[in-house]
């Protein structure tokens, strides 16, 4: 099986590369040598990669800089799909797809649901949701997976971020009124197998079992590192100026 992946310098791009490689023929384009945005840029990287599978991992993913660039979040995280999905239906190659737990406004108190409404409380979210409405529009066969607070070895996460704070930094403050999954991106790179392996279509919810808090998150991160000399200090979210809403509950049911 020959797979395109779509973004592979990027946090979740860069494991798919590199894990889904010991089991196909992979190839990767990124931001440099291709532009999602771009209908032809698109339609020439699937001609030449001839590939059966697409795997789309590009996006805007700072989801405070989307407020105020509406334009390039919207460009790249929802009409660029409509690109993509044109691109890759003449031939029939199946695109998998990943959208976030940000589509959800965070009002549930149990875990949301593949067929749950969407109703996004950010930018971030709109233009992730508006992704996924072309995806369904202009593709039958794609594998959408909504995931949620990814964490891997390359690129910026909140691991990183708590370990690189806290050797400078002997307080820290973090929230503990948002609850989500942390999920290993090298962990989404098996599901991904076993979804295109099992030759399913559709939406799916991938993230790690179990929930915590920002804050329960941060704590365990310094734990596990063996870090004791850093006090970690619970606060709601109205504390912080941030320009994007965030949801306060945004647990997947996989
Ligand atoms: N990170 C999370 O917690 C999370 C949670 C849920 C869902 N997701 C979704 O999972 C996917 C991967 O996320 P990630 O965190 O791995 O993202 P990432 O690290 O920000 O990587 C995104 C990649 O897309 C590339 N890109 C941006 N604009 C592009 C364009 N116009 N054309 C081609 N490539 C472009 C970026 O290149 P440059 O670096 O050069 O801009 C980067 O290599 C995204 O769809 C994201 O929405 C992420």
């Amino acid at each position: 099986m020959k797979i395109l992946v779509l973004g592979h310098r990027g946090m979740l791009g860069s494991d798919l590369l590199g894990r889904l490689s010991a089991c196909y023929d992979v190839v990767g384009k990124d931001f440099g040598n291709f532009d999602i945005t771009r209908a032809e840029s698109c339609r020439e990287v699937v001609l030449e990669s001839n590939p059966d599978v697409v795997i789309n991992a590009t996006g805007y993913t700072d989801v405070d800089a989307c407020e105020g660039n509406m334009e390039q979040c919207f460009a790249v995280n929802a009409s660029a799909i409509k690109n993509l999905a044109l691109a890759c239906e003449p031939e029939s190659i199946k695109i998998v797809h990943f959208s976030t737990d940000y589509v959800f406004d965070g009002q549930k108190s149990t875990p949301y649901r593949e067929d749950d409404t969407c109703c996004p409380v950010n930018l971030y979210g709109q233009s992730k949701l508006s992704g996924e409405e072309e995806l369904r529009r202009h593709s039958k066969h794609f594998i959408l997976i909504r995931t949620a607070w990814l964490y891997g070895k390359n690129g910026k996460n909140f691991v990183k971020t708590i370990l690189e704070k806290s050797k400078t930094v002997k307080r820290l403050e973090v929230v503990d009124d948002q609850k989500g999954c942390p999920t290993y991106t090298w962990d989404i790179c098996e599901a991904v197998k076993w979804l295109i392996n099992g030759n399913h279509t559709g939406v799916f919810h991938v993230t790690n079992a179990g929930c915590c808090s920002w804050y329960d998150f941060a704590v365990k991160i310094l734990e596990y590192e063996g870090i004791a000399d850093v006090h970690v200090k619970p606060i709601k979210s109205d504390r912080l100026t941030r320009h994007a809403k965030r949801p306060l509950y945004s647990v997947l049911s996989n």
